[in-house]
């Protein structure tokens, strides 16, 4: 297919639900894709988080050439051996509970709230917060907090509220006897790389605890060693009662995880909740691939390591650049807040052959592949210092000039972590 007819197949024949950027991959290996004329791109950005080995990781594709001749996939009414060991390894890393396979992140989320009602007995509200984001299904859509993401689908099911983020007092005073969960990310990533206080995090967990309510962790985004644990929790010293995976959980293949401490899991007994793909051989394969080379290439290491040199990096120009409010992320999931439109910086990244991703209008968001080296980090902060500066300047706000003393060297600026 040639370039136009690809664009007219997606004009005549794709439902117009994505904002797309008129590049069209054919090809991608590690931190780069290729587009169909040939060009390379450095991919900050790697599938919305789904490629966090990078692209076509050779652990990945191995596992999944082996699996594909033997068995796709097998129905949930019977066992399969890659099921078992993924189910093994995921709770060797979370917490002594059982996993439900799922295929994406709204399934998994999806599947916690049943979880959470059918253990509730009568109380089944949820509360989640200000400017979450849980997936696009119908509960998932209710629970998160952007009313952007719910417009026009009305009327959403009931039992759900959302509240204030980092704000525990709010959390506490909307608590009812209905109440059964409280479902948070520890890091927002829609919602702009907001990052949960740890005292606020410690909170929720007491709070559960008190009220004897389950703590949902969604680490959808942040999960698979995003932010240098292969948990966010983990940074919080704390563990949730239930956690959902997905997105890099697979290496690119579709999965998803519910995963419910022991005491909690027996509640969804046979027949309470099913999916017909949930967690093939296939899937499961990849995802112990996934495990495996994050063990071995020491990823989580990596992705600390480089998401400070990154942060370091990145921070470097909000010195230069007024028009950076404030960098903030944990490992290699980093936020630069913009006082301007992101969508022209993207895009003159793209020209330079740089893939990021900018969300909430104003906050760029960088989520390179866990393998990420310095020089790869150098070339697209350099990219990125480039594209501030075309951009800034066609907005009216010039970079700092060099010479004097701009004003945010001179500690008018604080740049947060
Ligand atoms: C935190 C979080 N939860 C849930 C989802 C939904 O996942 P999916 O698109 O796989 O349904 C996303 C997707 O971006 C997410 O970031």
């Amino acid at each position: 297919m040639k370039k136009t007819e690809v664009f007219q197949a997606y004009q005549d024949f794709i439902m117009p639900t994505y904002t797309r950027q008129p590049l069209i991959f054919v090809k991608g290996k590690g931190m780069k894709l290729v587009d169909i004329g040939g060009r390379q791109y450095l991919d900050f950005f790697p599938g919305w988080g789904v490629s966090s080995l990078g692209h076509c990781h050779p652990d990945v594709v191995s596992a999944v050439r082996d699996q594909i001749d033997k068995l796709i996939h097998l129905p949930n009414n019977y066992l399969s051996v890659q099921q078992a060991k993924l189910a093994k390894e995921i709770i060797f890393w979370s917490f002594d509970g059982k996993v439900f396979f799922s295929n994406s992140g709204a399934e998994a989320n999806e599947a916690a709230v049943k979880l959470a009602r059918a253990y509730g007995r009568g109380r089944y509200e949820i509360i989640s917060f200000a400017n979450s984001f849980h997936g696009r299904t119908l509960a998932a859509l209710t629970m998160t907090g952007q009313s952007k993401y719910q417009e026009g689908f009305q009327p959403l099911p009931e039992g759900f509220k959302t509240v204030a983020f980092n704000d525990l007092s709010a959390v506490r005073k909307s608590i009812s006897e209905r109440t059964v969960g409280i479902i948070v990310e520890l890091i927002q990533g829609e919602g702009g790389i907001n990052i949960a206080d740890k005292d606020f995090v410690v909170g929720l967990r007491e709070l559960c605890d008190e009220k004897k309510l389950l703590l949902i962790i969604d680490e959808v985004q942040t999960g698979m060693g995003r932010t240098g644990k292969m948990f966010a929790y983990e940074h919080y010293g704390i563990s949730p009662d239930i956690l959902t995976l997905a997105k890099a959980l697979g290496g690119g293949l579709p999965i998803g995880a519910m995963v419910a401490k022991r005491e909690i899991a027996d509640t969804l007994t046979a027949g309470k909740h099913a999916t017909t793909f949930g967690g093939s051989p296939l899937v499961c394969k990849a995802a112990l691939a996934v495990f495996r080379a994050i063990q071995k290439e020491k990823l989580l290491a990596n992705a600390a390591n480089m998401g400070n040199y990154l942060k370091e990096k990145v921070s470097a120009l909000a010195k230069k650049y007024d028009s950076i409010e404030e960098v903030r992320g944990m490992g290699l999931m980093i936020g630069i807040a913009l006082t301007i439109p992101g969508k022209p910086i993207v895009e003159e990244c793209v020209k330079e052959g740089l893939l990021i991703n900018c969300t909430h209008e104003k906050v760029l968001r960088l989520m390179p592949a866990l393998q990420v080296t310095q020089k790869q980090v150098d070339k697209a902060v350099g990219i990125l210092d480039r594209a501030m500066q075309e951009a800034t300047m066609s907005q009216g706000h010039p970079p700092q000039s060099i010479g004097g003393c701009p004003p945010k060297q001179c500690g008018g600026h604080q740049v947060t972590s």
